[in-house]
């Protein structure tokens, strides 16, 4: 399972990338607003830290203004996605971007059916959000299993990005499921070194060589 990073916030984005463990990284207009930068300056140094796909968020709401959104955000570098969120004028421009190779991420996906149609209009990924979910009550990942399912049924490239991760239990049922990437905050990405048995085994591994004679 690729292993993206969900922020905007570089300082992070360069450490964990030095971990060897990030495999793309996904932005959205609320982590930019955090930064208080400048959009421009903030996916300038992403692009140039990751080497992978970096979804970036469109914000508009016109098939005509998402596309060229799109477009201009497409320019900035070959490994940008473009962000899309899931409504009418979103998946009409994201049918227009695709024609013109320019790959997209369809986001705010909160149903089997939504992701359906990202798929028909040609998503290169769709981002089922399950913490969300989970948080008013419904399952996430049973989404992201039946997204799963209808792609299988009908043969379709998208790929899923599990989104709106809370937790390492979260990674781990994406994983379990076969989702193909999960994108998960700083935090969320550091948490999965932790084991208490494994830092308690490297203490006692230290203490028990410190008694061992040397030279
Ligand atoms: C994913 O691409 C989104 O940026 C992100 O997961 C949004 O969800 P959250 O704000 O609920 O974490």
């Amino acid at each position: 399972m690729k292993l993206f990073i969900d922020t905007a916030d570089v300082a992070q984005i360069r450490e964990a990338v030095s971990w060897g463990i990030v495999d793309g990284a996904t932005t959205n207009p609320t982590h930019v607003a955090k930064t208080g930068r400048k959009p421009a300056d903030v996916y300038r140094e992403i692009l140039d830290l990751v080497n992978g796909p970096v979804s970036l968020e469109t914000v508009t709401l016109t098939a005509p203004e998402i596309i060229q959104e799109g477009r201009d955000l497409a320019r900035l570098h070959s490994n940008v996605v473009v962000k899309v969120p899931l409504m009418k004028e979103g998946l009409k421009a994201v049918a227009a971007l695709a024609a013109e190779g320019i790959k997209t991420n369809v986001t705010v996906t909160f149903s089997p059916l939504q992701a359906l149609l990202a798929a028909k209009c040609g998503a290169t990924y769709i981002s089922p959000f399950v913490g969300r979910l989970d948080a008013v009550g419904h399952s996430g990942m049973d989404l992201v299993r039946q997204i799963k399912a209808i792609y299988a049924n009908y043969g379709f490239k998208t790929e899923i990005i599990v989104a709106a991760v809370r937790h390492p239990a979260h990674v781990l049922e994406a994983a379990l499921c076969g989702a193909g990437i999960c994108t998960m905050s700083f935090e969320v990405l550091k948490q999965l070194y932790d084991h208490p048995l494994t830092d308690a085994g490297i203490e006692m591994f230290l203490q028990d060589w410190a008694t061992v004679p040397k030279g």
